[in-house]
C-alpha cells in the first residue's frame, strides 16, 4: 500500500506535518512518501496567471496524489479555515483537473495547539473535498497537540489513542478488502 503523509502548512516545525507522517506509519506494511507544502508553493492563483500555464508543481502534485493508494492530510488551521499556501495550491489543483481529486482516497486529520483541534479547518474540508470527488474514507482531529501528542509515543490520550487506532483499522481493512 502506498501512502502519502502531506501536512498543509509550510512551517518548518509543522505539527500538522509530524502529525500526518506518524499517522501515515501505523498503517500496518505500507510504503511512506512524505510531500512538503513548501515544495509545492507558486504563485497566487489568477485567472490571467492561468493563462501563462499551469506551474509544474502543481502538475508534479496532483500526479503523486493520484497514485496513491491512500492521501494522510493534515490540515492546520488558520483564522477558521486552510493556510493560504494551501489554499492557493488547491484552486492551482482545481483549474489544472476539473474533477480534482476523482479516485483519490483521503484519511483527513486536523491538528493546532487549542483545544478545537482545528475544527474548523476540518468542516470546511469536509464540506468541500466531496464537491471536488474527494472519497474522504474517514477524518480525525487532535486538540492540544502539544500536551497530547509526544514525539515517540504518539497520541499520549488513551480514548483519543485508541479512536485513532479504530479508525486506522477500519481504513486498512477496507483498502485490502
Ligand atoms: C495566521 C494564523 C492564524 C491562526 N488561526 C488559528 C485558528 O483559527 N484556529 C486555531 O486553532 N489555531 C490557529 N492558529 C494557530 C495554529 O493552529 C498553529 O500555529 C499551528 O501550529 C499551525 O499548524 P502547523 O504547525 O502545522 O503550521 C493560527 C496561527 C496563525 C499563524
Amino acid at each position: 500500500m502506498n501512502i502519502i503523509a502531506f501536512g498543509a502548512s509550510t512551517r518548518k516545525e509543522s505539527i500538522n506535518q509530524q502529525f500526518a507522517e506518524h499517522v501515515a506509519k501505523l498503517f500496518q506494511g505500507a510504503e511512506v512518501a512524505t510531500l512538503l507544502l513548501s515544495d509545492y508553493e507558486c504563485a497566487i492563483y489568477s485567472e490571467d496567471r492561468e493563462t501563462e500555464g499551469i506551474p509544474s508543481v502543481v502538475i508534479d502534485f496532483m500526479e503523486k496524489l493520484k497514485r496513491a493508494d491512500l492521501v494522510v492530510l493534515s490540515l492546520a488551521e488558520h483564522n477558521g479555515s486552510y493556510t493560504a499556501a494551501f489554499k492557493n495550491l488547491l484552486d492551482w489543483c482545481s483549474r489544472y483537473q476539473q474533477k480534482t481529486f476523482e479516485n483519490i482516497r483521503f484519511f483527513l486529520l486536523s491538528t493546532s495547539p487549542g483545544p478545537r483541534g482545528g475544527m474548523g479547518v476540518m468542516t470546511a474540508a469536509l464540506e468541500r473535498f466531496p464537491r471536488h470527488q474527494a472519497e474522504i474514507l474517514d477524518h480525525f482531529s487532535l486538540p492540544n497537540f502539544q500536551q497530547k501528542f509526544h514525539p515517540d509515543k504518539g497520541i499520549t490520550n488513551e480514548v483519543l489513542c485508541l479512536s485513532l487506532h479504530e479508525k486506522i483499522q477500519q481504513i486498512q481493512q477496507s483498502l485490502t478488502a
